[in-house]
Order: structure tokens, then C-alpha cells, then sequence
């Protein structure tokens, strides 16, 4: 497995024994150095071994520390959207998958799990949400995070139900039978990033910023039942560079969304 940044796993200041078993298993998991934590700070660890980045197991979450911010998982924007799905309000994404109970959604490019998140929360217990990251430490952390979030109420269990799976989506959708998932989605770094106010931003040194292939999407369509999603920037050319002709989105958003419909696609 290989790391953009060089990444050393250690654990807070003294550590109960499962956060440093915790930590021991994702260096194995990860292929990354495990060093035990003194009373050291994390600065004085990170220069003496010559990492980049310092995963770091706390007793209530796996977080990364580089370029001097923490990032760690937190269901923010995605509890937000569904407090307001809950209200009665339109979901842009939502609406552009024409998401229902009990559907299955391959989503291509997990990230911060926020869209999975949300789309988990609609399918409900008898539909599947599977999301894919291909950057390893990534999607170790957001397994985590969804996996221990502690918060109670919907989004807990939605949460519990997004499969993470680490997979380059090139391949995985190769792997794939045709019709496996009722929505394909794909949401890739923007090719021209918005501000840095943006939610991704703390992502961003980290994640696998190549653009979307068209090999990728003709898989996609292949292995979607109803349709294959795409989110971009308003206006980006790579919707049609992608072949997404149907373009969906609120009228002063600044992100939109392409939609390949399959035949049979009602919505
Ligand atoms: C813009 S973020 C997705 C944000 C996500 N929709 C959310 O709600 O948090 C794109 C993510 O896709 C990942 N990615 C890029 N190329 C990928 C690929 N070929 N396979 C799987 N994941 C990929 C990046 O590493 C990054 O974490």
C-alpha cells in the first residue's frame, strides 16, 4: 500500500491498553510504523522520526494530525442534511439519485463519508449504502469514526450501516456484475477546488485528486440498475467530457449534479 505523506501510528499520552492495540492493529492494517507514546508531544515524535503526519488513537477517536490541524471523522454537514431531509426539505443529491427505502448505492468516492451518510440514512435498514476510498489511511478513519460514533439518535445508525470498503474504484467496478447497485455515485475532487472554507479542505493533501476517466463511468453505467450520479462544480466541463448530458441542482448552488439514466429509469 502506498501513502501520499509518510504516516507514524502512536497513541495519546498514556494510553489505556485497547487504544494501544487499536493502534498496533492499524499499523499492521496500514503497513505503517507503530511508535509507542511517551510523554513526548506529538510535534517532538513526528520531526524525530521524519514523518509527515501522526495517526493518533485518543480513548474517543482515531485522528490524523498533519500540517498542524487534526482530522478526524465527524458526521457534521451529513447530520445536518438529514435533520433537514427529516423536515420535510429537498436533498439536492437526494433528488438527483430519485433515492428511496430499501435501494443499494455504490458510492466511488467516500471521502468524509458525508454523502454516504446521508444516502444511508434515506435507504434506510433494508437498502445498502457501500462506499469506496482508495486512499488507506482515509478510509480507516472514517470506518472508525462510523463505526464508534457515540451520538445517538438516526444518523447513529446510519452510520453503522455504510460498508467501507478500501478499493480504487477503477477496479472495483471492473469486479462488479452487471445491475449490482440501484445508484452509482461518484463525487471526485473538483478539478478546480472551491475555497478553503470548503468541508474537503482538511482532505485535501491527503486524498487521490486524479480526475474521473470515462473508463470508470462506462463501468458504472454498466453496474448501476437506474443510474449513474456524478457531482461537480456548476458549469464544469467534465460533465461532458464524462458523457452526463442531464444536469440537476438548485438554481444558486455552486455544486451540481449529471445523472445517466438507464433504460427502465422512471424518475
Ligand atoms: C471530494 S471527496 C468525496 C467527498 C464525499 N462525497 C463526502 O461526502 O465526504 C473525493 C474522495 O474520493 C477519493 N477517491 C479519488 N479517486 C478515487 C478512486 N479511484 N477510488 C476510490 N476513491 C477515490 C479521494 O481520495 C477523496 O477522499
Amino acid at each position: 500500500m502506498s501513502h501520499a505523506v509518510s504516516i507514524l501510528v502512536t497513541t495519546s499520552i498514556r494510553p489505556r491498553r485497547a487504544q494501544r492495540l487499536q493502534a498496533e492493529e492499524i499499523s499492521r492494517t496500514l503497513g505503517l510504523p507503530y511508535v509507542s507514546r511517551s510523554r513526548e508531544s506529538l510535534e517532538a515524535l513526528r520531526r524525530k522520526s521524519g514523518a509527515e503526519a501522526v495517526v493518533v488513537v485518543s480513548r474517543n477517536r482515531v485522528g490524523l494530525v498533519f500540517a498542524g490541524r487534526e482530522f478526524f471523522f465527524h458526521p457534521g454537514l451529513g447530520k445536518v442534511r438529514i435533520r433537514r431531509i427529516e423536515a420535510g426539505k429537498t436533498d439536492q443529491m437526494i433528488q438527483a439519485m430519485g433515492l428511496k427505502a430499501g435501494d443499494s448505492v455504490l458510492d466511488c468516492t467516500l471521502g468524509l463519508g458525508a454523502d454516504a451518510l446521508v444516502a444511508s440514512h434515506v435507504v434506510g435498514a433494508g437498502g445498502r449504502v457501500v462506499g469506496l476510498e482508495v486512499v488507506p489511511v482515509v478510509a480507516m478513519l472514517v470506518r472508525c469514526g462510523l463505526e464508534n460514533y457515540a451520538g445517538g439518535g438516526p444518523p447513529a445508525e446510519a452510520m453503522r450501516r455504510v460498508e467501507v470498503v478500501t478499493a480504487d474504484h477503477r477496479e472495483y467496478l471492473q469486479a462488479l456484475e452487471n445491475d449490482s447497485f440501484d445508484v452509482v455515485y461518484f463525487d471526485p475532487m473538483f478539478r478546480v477546488p472551491r475555497h478553503a472554507s470548503s468541508a474537503m479542505e482538511p482532505l485535501r493533501p491527503l486524498a487521490d485528486a486524479r480526475a474521473l476517466d470515462p473508463e470508470s463511468v462506462g463501468e458504472a453505467v454498466r453496474v448501476a440498475r437506474r443510474r449513474v450520479v456524478l457531482k461537480e462544480r456548476a458549469g464544469s466541463p467534465e460533465f461532458e467530457r464524462l458523457g452526463f448530458r442531464r444536469i440537476t441542482g438548485g438554481r444558486y448552488s455552486p455544486v451540481a449534479y449529471g445523472i445517466i439514466a438507464k433504460d427502465g429509469d422512471e424518475a
